[in-house]
């Protein structure tokens, strides 16, 4: 039943982002084709399924939430085109094809980046949500995926190649920017559910123990990964000198603070109401993900 349901998600997000952001035949298409290929290519699509599932939890409107389903999911996709390019981590390999600026080149690479964030706000402000959630959640998008979110932790990411990092910091940058973009999505369904504050502060601490575990569950398999299941290279951390919690912990040490993490998320979903059992085996998964 899991599994059916996580893909007809994955179905109605695919079929959604085609309505919202489709094929251009202008003159300067590249960038949109350069775009869509990086966006459809694949990828689990966690965070537009997170958001979903919050913002029923709230009994928010299909409607309301899909426009920001496709944001969030064009988001995180510029930031991982953004972070396989040379100047970053310089990885060839995303999804399971060649990244983009293989396919495409740094220039126009680095302009479908651009394009996915600057168009998402756009999709974003075409939700049916009432204007006050809806400005709301477009802040939180904002806020999550700038400066003291994704933008800032990659800041630090980038840095601490250059330095000898300790576990405190490293924690702090892991929920920038990996935390960040799943709280976003955590939060926006509720709060276009109408959800409490309460439910908010909740729905971010649950995002971030996640958002967490999710990033060592990621530095684990950058190491003891299928770079065929995974779609992307491995030992790509290690080529860039990162520390890691994994390089430091060991991955013994580290499954387990995953583990621990997980435990803490799933906490946090005890403190709704409604019916959380999809997201629970959602986190549960994603800790014994092969990719
Ligand atoms: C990869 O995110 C980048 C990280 C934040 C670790 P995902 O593992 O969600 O990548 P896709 O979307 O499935 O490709
Ligand atoms: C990425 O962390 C976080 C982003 C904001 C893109 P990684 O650099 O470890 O992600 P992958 O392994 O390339 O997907
Ligand atoms: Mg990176
Ligand atoms: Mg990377
Ligand atoms: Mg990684």
């Amino acid at each position: 039943l899991f599994k059916s349901k996580f893909e007809s998600y994955v179905n109605l997000i695919e079929k959604t982002i085609n309505e919202k952001f489709p094929e251009s035949n202008s003159e300067y298409a590249l960038v949109n084709q350069a775009s869509r290929y990086s966006l459809l290519l694949g990828g689990k699509r966690i965070r537009p399924i997170l958001m979903l599932e919050f913002a029923k939890l709230f009994g928010a409107a299909d409607s309301d939430v899909l426009p920001f389903c496709v944001a969030i999911e064009m988001i995180h996709t510029y930031s991982l085109i953004h972070d396989d390019l040379p100047c970053m981590d310089n990885d060839d390999l995303r999804r399971g094809k060649p990244a983009c600026h293989k396919k495409f080149g740094e220039d126009i690479a680095l302009l479908a980046g651009d394009n996915l964030l600057t168009e998402s706000f756009k999709i974003a402000a075409d939700s049916s949500a009432c204007a006050e959630r809806k400005i709301k959640a477009i802040s939180i998008l904002a806020e999550r995926a700038g400066f003291n979110g994704m933008i800032g932790g990659q800041v630090l990411d980038l840095w601490f190649e250059e330095c000898t990092p300790n576990a405190e910091q490293i924690t702090r940058m892991y929920m920038m920017k990996t935390g960040a973009l799943l709280s976003a999505s955590a939060e926006i369904g509720v709060v276009l559910g109408g959800g409490s504050e309460e439910d908010l502060q909740n729905a971010t601490n649950y995002a971030l123990n996640l958002g967490l575990a999710f990033q060592i569950i990621d530095d684990i398999l950058d190491i003891t990964g299928d770079e065929k299941l995974l779609g992307k290279p491995i030992g790509s951390d290690a080529d860039n000198n990162k520390t890691t919690l994994v390089s430091i912990l060991g991955l013994e040490n580290a499954k387990a603070l995953a583990q621990e993490l997980t435990q803490k998320a799933l906490e946090c979903l005890s403190k709704f109401e409604g019916n959380t059992e999809f997201l629970i085996e959602l986190t549960s998964s994603l800790l014994n993900r092969n990719y």
